[in-house]
């Protein structure tokens, strides 16, 4: 079956990067302008997408590149089969596709209703889905690449992300098994794994987070979503199946090898907030 499917430059390829209006979506989608790529970002705020339209604009490579973007709900399947025919018929079948649309509202699990938790899980574990439901026939065609973006807290349950880390755990999985079924068809498959990243949508995150969250992740460091642009783009063309952008890979690693070394080291921060209180 070959190696591993790489990217192996971005100029000229036709991108869709849905949640592309903001933070690490939005970098990601300036990043691919520079580099000469046709970007169409989607998110359903029509603002932040003019906004982040402009924002591309002014990096485009050349004349003639194509960079759009479109109103879209990740979560409303009916709504993403609709979208993602129209943008084909209009674009062309995507060589990449980048899920990056989502949310974190940490909090304890006994404040996080049913309604937060549906939610968490439509937009990131249902959105992936979504997308890729809609485009994989097509992509199948000539091959191409999925991004799927998971956290962290994808391979890490971390107190106060009940819900968060339940669906970025699923967004492995599926990319996982995806990936093998994919690669006959030609097309790559990796998981973003981003740490904390300083974004419009971590600053909404810190809103809600528990004392005992903030103590677990303090000293970790904050990456700039333009660095997690650039890992994505190096992962991509490595072919790279968990991109793992700053702390991340050594987290990986440190969970997987010395997860009891990962649950001292939480178990400490917490005691400290309880004594604390
Ligand atoms: N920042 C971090 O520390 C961090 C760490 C690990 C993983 N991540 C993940 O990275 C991704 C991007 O996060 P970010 O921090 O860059 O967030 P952000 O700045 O809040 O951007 C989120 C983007 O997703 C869009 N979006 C949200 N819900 C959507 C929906 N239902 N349908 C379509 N688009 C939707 C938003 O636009 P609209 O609201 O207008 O739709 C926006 O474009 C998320 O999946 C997040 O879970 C972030």
């Amino acid at each position: 079956m070959g190696g591993r499917i790489r990217v192996r430059g971005f100029d000229g390829k036709l991108v869709f990067i849905t949640g592309g209006s903001s933070g690490i979506g939005l970098a990601t989608a300036r990043l691919l302008a520079r580099e000469g790529a046709d970007v169409v970002i989607f998110a359903r705020g029509r603002e932040r997408l003019e906004n982040a339209l402009a924002e591309m604009e002014r990096d485009r490579k050349r004349e003639g590149q194509r960079l759009a973007c479109r109103q879209l709900d990740v979560t409303d399947h009916h709504q993403v089969t609709r979208v993602m025919e129209e943008a084909v018929r209009e674009f062309g079948t995507p060589d990449i596709l980048i899920n990056c649309a989502g949310r974190a509202y940490p909090n304890y699990f006994e404040n996080i209703g049913y309604e937060q938790f549906d939610e968490t899980m439509k937009v990131h574990i249902y959105g992936a889905w979504n997308t890729v439901s809609a485009l994989y026939a097509r992509m199948k065609e000539r091959g191409g690449y999925i991004v799927n973006t998971s956290s962290v807290l994808g391979f890490m349950g971390i107190f106060g992300y009940t819900d968060y880390a339940a669906s970025k755990f699923a967004v492995i999985g599926f990319s996982e098994a995806l990936r093998s079924e994919a690669k006959r068809h030609g097309i790559g498959v990796s998981v973003l794994c981003p740490p904390d990243t300083d974004t419009p949508g971590f600053a909404v995150e810190n809103l809600t987070k528990p004392p005992e969250t903030k103590a677990i992740s303090e000293g970790g460091g904050l990456l700039q979503p333009e660095e997690v642009a650039e890992a994505l783009l190096r992962g991509m063309r490595k072919g790279s199946f968990l991109i793992g952008p700053g702390s991340a890979g050594m987290l990986y690693r440190l969970k997987r090898f010395f997860p009891w070394l990962v649950d001292l080291f939480s178990e400490r921060a917490i005691r400290k907030v309880t004594k604390e209180k």
